[in-house]
């Protein structure tokens, strides 16, 4: 055996933090101190002034705790939190695979019970409400956006010619190329185009402008349109009762594929196993990710039918998609759990019942408190709470879209200072989300919702939530505008 001679240019390295300083965590200040020397330090920055930026240790699955021992009710993890944190059931199995599984980690090159598993329980719980899906096909990927790219992938290949996908104002798919060329925002947009294309966006839920546009393009120049059935990151925006179906009739005379990008609203959300379906529509392709990964490990589908599966991957070009970690073992048993628990657990009617009773709650709020909400919106366990403008956005000499970002950043550091740990919205404005696990128990649902409403009531007009930043606080903030 021949071995490279030892170089001496080879350092012994120490490293400088070890898994076991982490199990208890981090000493106080040290994850901020780490993360602001290598990581996305202006996010961090922006967030520790806000007062959000943990770390946060778990008490419960559905509650947490920051560094200053505030409790918070967990609404936050964008929808990819469907059990609370470490969900024991969940945990459970991925521990008992762990060690008493015998299965390849990465099974790439081979055959799969766990990934066989998912395949044929996803495809029968979407044939179960749409059954032209019975022998529709999975492809596994890392995120929603990887989903996405796999199922503009699979439509070029069915439909070949270059042809343009339509997609719809304030829609978001990711931040990947095509993902990104796909979700019309120009903060995300503008330093990356030229994006691949071409796309044609046109206004959500209307019908007329999808018409025209047909017309004037030619059905033929349409490789596919991407929609999702309630646009989360816009804001839990429904569209018009009747768009879903109307889209997709059209889209079936003429043979363009329909893409539901059902990666928030999926499994259960939105108190529907698919809402799309829910609403009309059978789509063609189906992206799913966030509830799959059942809040541990990253998990995207891209569900096709077969001959659009068939056109991408067939013969011996079927290698012509693929990733390294799409339907690992690990990924896949997670996925498998995650399945098991909302049908065990008829979690999509819970999502269903407390997305009504949570509405309601809001809805009261709205009305107590005018000049702190703007407007309240709802899909099962997806929740958006608009807030009022804190400054006449029009005569200050300041971007608008700064204002509402710091608005919705104000919102969001006066829930967490009333104990609720909630989202972003990452293409609305003054939106912030809830989006609680599926399963959350009645009780802290119940005081979610108080503490949601306590937040309007101490400041009743949002303009006062700038009284909340200590000038200490805006001078930092102002150095990280500049
Ligand atoms: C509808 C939709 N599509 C795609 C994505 C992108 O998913 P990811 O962040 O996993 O790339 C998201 C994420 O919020 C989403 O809501």
């Amino acid at each position: 055996m021949i071995h490279d001679p030892p170089t001496a240019a080879t350092p012994r390295v120490v490293l400088p933090v070890r898994s076991e300083d982490l199990m208890g965590g981090l000493p106080a200040g040290e994850a901020k101190r780490l993360e602001r020397a290598h990581g996305n330090r202006d996010l961090m920055d922006l967030l520790d002034i806000l007062g959000i930026a943990g770390p946060f240790r778990t008490t419960s699955p559905w509650e947490l705790e920051d560094a200053d021992g505030r409790h918070l009710i967990h609404a936050g993890g964008y929808a990819a939190v469907p059990f609370g944190e470490a969900y024991p059931p969940l945990r459970d199995t991925v521990v008992r695979h762990l060690t008493e599984g015998r299965h390849l980690g990465l099974p790439q090159q081979s055959l799969s019970d766990w990934r066989a598993a998912v395949e044929s329980n996803l495809i029968a719980l979407l044939a179960a409400v749409a059954p032209s899906h019975a022998d529709s096909r999975v492809f596994f990927s890392n995120s929603g956006a990887e989903a996405v790219e796999a199922a503009i992938k699979f439509v070029k290949a069915y439909r070949p010619g270059g042809g343009r996908i339509i997609n719809f104002g304030r829609g978001y798919h990711g931040k990947t190329a095509w993902a990104l060329a796909l979700t019309p925002n120009e903060e995300y947009q503008a330093p990356f185009r030229p994006l691949p294309g071409p796309v044609q966006t046109l206004p959500y839920g209307d019908l007329d402008a999808f018409d025209d546009a047909l017309r004037q393009l030619g059905a033929d120049t349409v490789a596919a349109v991407i929609v999702e059935p309630v646009q989360g990151e816009g804001g839990v925006l429904h569209p018009p009762p009747g768009f879903l179906a109307g889209l997709g009739e059209r889209c079936k005379k003429h043979g363009i594929p329909v893409i539901a990008d059902e990666i928030q609203t999926g499994l259960g959300r939105t108190g529907h196993w698919f809402a799309s379906v829910a609403d009309g529509l059978d789509p063609d392709v189906i992206t799913l990710a966030k509830p799959l990964g059942g809040g541990l490990v990253p998990v995207g589908a891209t569900i096709a039918r077969a001959p659009i599966y068939h056109a991408m991957l067939p013969g011996t070009d079927s290698k012509r998609h693929s990733n390294t970690f799409g339907g690992g073992t690990l990924a896949m048993v997670v996925a498998q759990r995650s399945l098991e628990l909302i049908v065990d657990d008829d979690l999509v009617a819970k999502a269903r019942r407390d997305g009504e009773i949570g509405l309601a709650r809001l809805r009261t709020m709205a009305e107590r408190y005018p000049d702190y909400v703007a407007e309240v919106r709802g899909a099962g366990q997806l929740f958006a709470i608009q807030v009022r403008a804190v400054a006449p956005e029009k005569r200050l000499p300041v971007d608008p879209e700064l204002v509402h970002l710091l608005g919705a950043a104000l919102a969001l550091r006066a829930l967490h200072q009333h104990g609720v740990h909630g989202c972003y919205s990452l293409n609305a404005q003054r939106v912030v989300r809830l989006t609680p696990p599926l399963n959350l128990p009645e009780h802290l649902r119940d005081e979610l919702f108080d503490r949601v409403e306590a937040t309007a009531a101490t400041h009743k007009q949002a303009w006062k939530l700038l009284g909340t930043l200590s000038p200490g606080r805006w001078l930092r903030l102002a150095k990280l505008a500049l």
